[in-house]
């Protein structure tokens, strides 16, 4: 399944936007990726992985250690070249030829953030804009600083700096030119609850400007909450699409009943409605497998009625993007040798 990118094309009131980068470009895709492979020797890292990323979205790259994720990043901007395959990067065709362009381009924020820690935040900064041609460094400092509500640091140590404001911080350095696709690589990795919750606010805010964005986690409530579409990987790239797409795709659709009391002849009730098509006790009712959920509810209810249950409730139920992967990643005979 490869359905067209989602036109998220927040239009963007801060300069800080993928949108006004990519103003004048014939490119509608920020990242097209065409059967793409990489191979260290014998090790697949990845295999024939194709996608798009629309302007203004917000991909999640999801899959568990070792699937592949971080070469695809590395691939993509520039720091390893693909064993096979091609693709396009903020409009311009991956090549080592090509290699500073796209650079100058996009950017990258590692799983470790990489600062100089006996540097403050404004040197840091200070340093890393230094590597590119910019103009107005200051003024994008500035702006960047903003951004990640780091203002009132810029003059803090980055050693003295908790591992959450580091990764702030390695957020602020992405953002200084200002990319048309901004790579963020596991960027709550090993970051406590709130500190995570931080991050995911930042990067809500930059997916409402409309900052492309492909994010690489193994942490599903993340890509759930952020992203506009998953592809989950695990060394080939086993799904893609929308969170709740990706969950009515896998799950039949179900309905769990609460009865008072179990019915004493649930064959006769639940086997006799054509819109059911299994189902399976619970501790205080039945999972119905269903067809079409709205018209197997009434005729349930109906029967229920009929039957003389006491019916506490009847509801869809709902599979998180959780069981989702768990399902993909049981049924999986890699991930299972690996
Ligand atoms: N430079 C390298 N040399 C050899 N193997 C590598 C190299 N980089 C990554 N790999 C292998 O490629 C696979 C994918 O790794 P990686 O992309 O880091 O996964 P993820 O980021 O999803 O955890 C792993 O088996 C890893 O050991
Ligand atoms: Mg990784």
């Amino acid at each position: 399944m490869s359905p067209p990118p989602a036109a998220h094309t927040a239009g963007a009131a801060e300069p800080i936007s993928a949108t006004s980068t990519l103003a004048g470009s014939t490119c509608e895709s920020a990242v097209v990726v065409e059967h793409l492979s990489k191979h260290f020797g014998d090790r697949v890292a990845y295999q024939d992985v194709s996608f798009e990323v629309g302007v203004g979205e917000v991909f999640g790259f999801l899959g568990p250690n070792g699937a592949g994720k971080t070469t695809t990043v590395r691939t993509l901007g520039t720091l390893i070249t693909p064993s096979s395959g091609s693709a396009t990067v903020a409009g311009i065709p991956l090549s080592p030829r090509n290699g500073p362009a796209i650079r100058s381009r996009i950017s990258m924020m590692p799983e470790s953030p990489g600062l100089y820690l006996r540097l403050t935040v404004l040197e840091n900064l200070q340093c890393f804009a230094g590597l590119y041609t910019l103009d107005d460094v200051r003024r994008r400092i500035d702006r960047a600083l903003g951004a990640v509500n780091l203002e009132d640091r810029a003059h803090d140590l980055c050693g003295s700096l908790s591992k959450g404001l580091r990764q702030r911080v390695a957020l602020a350095r992405a953002l200084l030119n200002d990319p048309a696709v901004l790579f963020l690589d596991e960027p709550t990795s090993g970051l406590d609850p709130v500190a995570t919750r931080e991050v995911h606010e930042l990067i809500a805010s930059l997916r409402e400007r409309g900052v492309t964005i492909f994010l690489t986690t193994h942490r599903l409530e993340e890509a759930e909450r952020l992203c506009h579409r998953v592809a989950i990987l695990n060394t080939t790239l086993r799904l893609i699409g929308r969170p709740d797409e990706l969950r009515e795709q896998l799950f039949r659709r179900s309905v769990e009943v609460r009865l008072r009391a179990p019915l004493s002849d649930p064959k006769s009730v639940l086997g006799a409605l054509p819109e059911i098509e299994g189902w399976e006790p619970t501790p205080s009712g039945y999972t119905l497998t269903v067809t079409d959920p709205d018209l197997a509810a009434p005729a349930l209810a109906r029967a229920l009625v009929g039957a003389g249950a006491d019916i506490l409730s009847i509801a869809e139920s709902h599979h998180s993007l959780e069981d989702v992967y768990l399902e993909l990643i049981s049924e999986d005979v890699e991930a299972k040798s690996r």
